[in-house]
């Protein structure tokens, strides 16, 4: 398969074809991306909470997004790798959020990076697509600046915050993003949005009216637990593999089962003879 580009995310809209997008935030999560053909991996900010177990996305820094990044790439050749500016990278000014957006670029090899919504992401956008940087937006709830939303948890769900959400997502649109994410909105509220976007929206418990659809990697695979949201389907154990597989270890070592002959090495019995005299 050829790498994924943006004129063909924007080729499937128009055919109807849904856009698969998923995490990964190192080099065997990407490898399991490229193997099952998605079309676009998201290093996502959620790698604060998957993978470094920070209790929100707002601590991860630049430098832990870059390694996370980096090894995402080396895993990939197919799908369209983009990466979250994490939370106080780009909101300053529009040469602190070039500066970052490039730095991925550079750096990692990311193709796009994504930004939520919040009261400067507009400009920032104009400014990042301006520098030559594709840019996907990420409405509804947006984990950066969950305090101010009232938590994790839906937005859109009167009319006024519908509307909201609808001009975050027109405004970045407007602004030059390639794409841009609805998470955890009503689905009829996405539906009606749907009929005025131009740009292929992916969703994560935004119905299925959206161009393409998102999980994180780890919920579902069930690698980590605990984690409650509705839109979440869990397509596999892997936790529970994980810890089955390491608990048998465990057992065998402790019962001396492991290592049986088959795993060592041997050495001819003349040169074992001169090594103990
Ligand atoms: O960080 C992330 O995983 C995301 C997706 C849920 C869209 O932003
Ligand atoms: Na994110």
């Amino acid at each position: 398969r050829l790498p994924v580009s943006l004129p063909q995310l924007a080729e499937k809209k128009r055919l109807g074809e849904p856009i698969v997008m998923v995490t990964a935030y190192d080099y065997p999560s990407a490898q399991v991306a490229e193997k099952a053909g998605v079309d676009v991996v998201l290093v996502g900010d959620s790698g604060a909470m998957t993978v470094l177990g920070y209790p929100s996305t707002v601590p991860v820094s630049v430098e832990e997004m870059l390694m996370l990044a980096s090894a995402a790439r080396r895993g990939l050749r197919t799908p369209l790798l983009v990466a979250d500016l994490p939370f106080g990278s780009f909101e300053t000014s529009n040469e602190q959020a070039i500066m970052t957006a490039s730095r991925f670029i550079k750096e990692a090899g990311v193709d796009a990076v994504k930004i939520e919504a919040n009261g400067v992401a507009v400009e920032r956008a104009r400014a990042l697509v301006g520098a030559g940087i594709p840019v996907m937006g990420h409405v509804g709830l947006t984990p950066q600046t969950a305090t101010a939303l009232g938590g994790y948890r839906a937005q859109g769900r009167t009319a006024e915050r519908a509307l909201d959400v609808a001009r975050d997502a027109l405004a970045l649109e407007e602004a030059g993003c390639f794409s841009i994410v609805f998470e955890a909105i009503p689905a009829p509220v996405a539906a009606i949005l749907m009929e005025q976007m131009e740009v292929p929206i992916i969703g994560i418990g935004a119905g299925s009216s959206t161009d393409g659809q998102v999980l994180v990697f780890h919920d579902l695979l069930g690698i980590r637990e605990g984690v409650g949201a509705r839109f979440v389907k869990r397509y596999a154990d892997i936790q529970d593999e994980m810890v089955a597989g390491v608990r048998a270890y465990a057992d065998d070592v402790r019962h001396q089962r492991y290592p049986a002959p088959d795993h060592t090495y041997s050495i001819d019995p003349g040169e074992l003879e001169r090594f103990r005299s």
